[in-house]
């Protein structure tokens, strides 16, 4: 239930419903830290973020209120089932696809409008369907071509439908791929995910040719996120994540812009992220779109500046981590399965090898600075609901 806050009436309803582990909420016994006791089960890392941040500590009180309210989980099945039903119909409603152009147009309203405008010539969507960010990216920039990859039809929770959309106009490339699949196998070949990308490159031979191509893309969506899928295992969104970050570092011309969709819970993985990505952009801002309740936002990434040494070095960190997450297995647990809360893989170092404690002691100021002002608007909304609902 953590996962599936949502408002319950002024939202978009592209819930990204995540069935919740049924060991998430806790009872306090399980949480022996003292003097702190945590509503919900909490990673070792979410630990030191609660413990030095009040609107964290705020957001996880309220959440754990809000998830033990039997509206709440009224209203989520509901929900679900009316988007499962929408994904086995053969003509999907285009509202799902409307909403995410809400949430586009919003990242850019929320960026000085920096993503319409011309001012995108050439995207690349991952995660494209239903369409919705990519419909608006051709709309507001009409002299611009994307290219959007996305779960085949079959396989997605949502399908891509062009009817009515720019999605079939001669400026948009679709390919029905699994990113996870196509960048841990380039990982494996000892090569970057670049040639599937576009059609254009797979005509040249030389990587570094195709590198030169596929660079050109002025903003990358890394938008893939497991939806509607039940049970994800931990390690597989870290993966999917990752996969898309090694597809930005490996594509995005100099100067551009990438947005990544991220559970904006202070794991430690997404703190090394979020370092990453401070040392290789410009600005590192986040935004909940227009979706206020869930535990989403979007990290909105500009003027990309990685010099070649940089960029190598990261490349190699994901490639590491990405074959790390590979020997991962549903043996494995997560943390809060543990007793002890601290052997937690979700803490495991991928993408540095800091100690917690360096880690925390040298990025916990950015990461509360991007992230605080996320959880403060997801607090408010959960207010608004409580109130409305009393
Ligand atoms: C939240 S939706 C993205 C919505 C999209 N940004 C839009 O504007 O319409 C997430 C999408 O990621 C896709 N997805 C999930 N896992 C994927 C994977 N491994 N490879 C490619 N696409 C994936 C899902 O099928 C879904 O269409």
């Amino acid at each position: 239930m953590q996962d599936q806050l949502e408002d319950t009436t002024s939202i978009p309803s592209h819930i990204m419903i995540d069935q919740p582990a049924p060991s998430e909420l806790s009872s306090s016994d399980d949480n022996s830290d003292k003097p702190h006791r945590y509503p919900f089960k909490l990673t070792s890392f979410e630990r030191r973020i609660y413990n030095v941040s009040s609107v964290f500590e705020n957001l996880i009180k309220v959440k754990s209120e809000y998830a033990k309210d039997p509206k709440t989980e009224q209203y989520f099945s509901g929900r679900r089932e009316e988007q499962l039903s929408n994904r086995l119909s053969d003509s999907p409603s285009p509202h799902y696809r409307i909403s995410y152009e809400k949430s586009m147009e919003q990242l850019s309203r929320d960026n000085r409008d920096c993503f319409g405008g011309d001012r995108v010539q050439r995207f690349l969507d991952m995660g494209c369907s239903p369409g919705g960010f990519s419909n608006w990216l051709l709309e507001q920039n009409p002299g611009a071509a994307g290219v959007g990859v996305t779960l085949p039809n079959e396989n997605a929770q949502f399908k891509l439908v062009t009817d009515g959309t720019l999605l079939d106009a001669g400026r948009y490339q679709i390919i029905y791929a699994d990113i996870t699949t196509f960048a841990t196998e380039a990982v494996s070949r000892g090569g970057n995910p670049l040639s599937y990308l576009s059609s254009d490159a797979s005509d040249v031979d030389s990587e570094e040719t195709q590198r030169q191509f596929v660079e050109q893309y002025d903003l990358i969506l890394a938008g893939a996120f497991p939806t509607l899928e039940g049970f994800v295992p931990w390690w597989y969104r870290i993966q999917l994540a990752l996969s898309q970050l090694l597809v930005v570092f490996t594509n995005l011309a100099h100067g551009g812009a990438c947005i990544i969709v991220v559970k904006n819970k202070p794991f430690r993985w997404l703190v090394e992220l979020t370092s990453i990505l401070r040392t290789s952009f410009t600005t590192v801002t986040a935004s909940k779109g227009s979706v206020i309740l869930r535990s989403t936002c979007y990290i909105v990434c500009r003027e990309f500046h990685s010099t070649p040494e940089h960029l190598e070095t990261v490349t190699e960190k994901l490639r590491a981590a990405l074959t790390k997450l590979q020997d991962v297995s549903v043996d494995t647990p997560p943390e809060h399965d543990n007793n002890d809360g601290y052997r937690n893989e979700r803490s495991m170092p991928l993408l540095s090898s800091l100690s917690d404690e360096e880690l925390f002691e040298q990025e916990h100021e950015f990461f509360l600075e991007v992230f605080e002002p996320q959880w403060l608007v997801q607090y408010n909304g959960i207010r608004k609901v409580q109130k409305r609902r009393t």
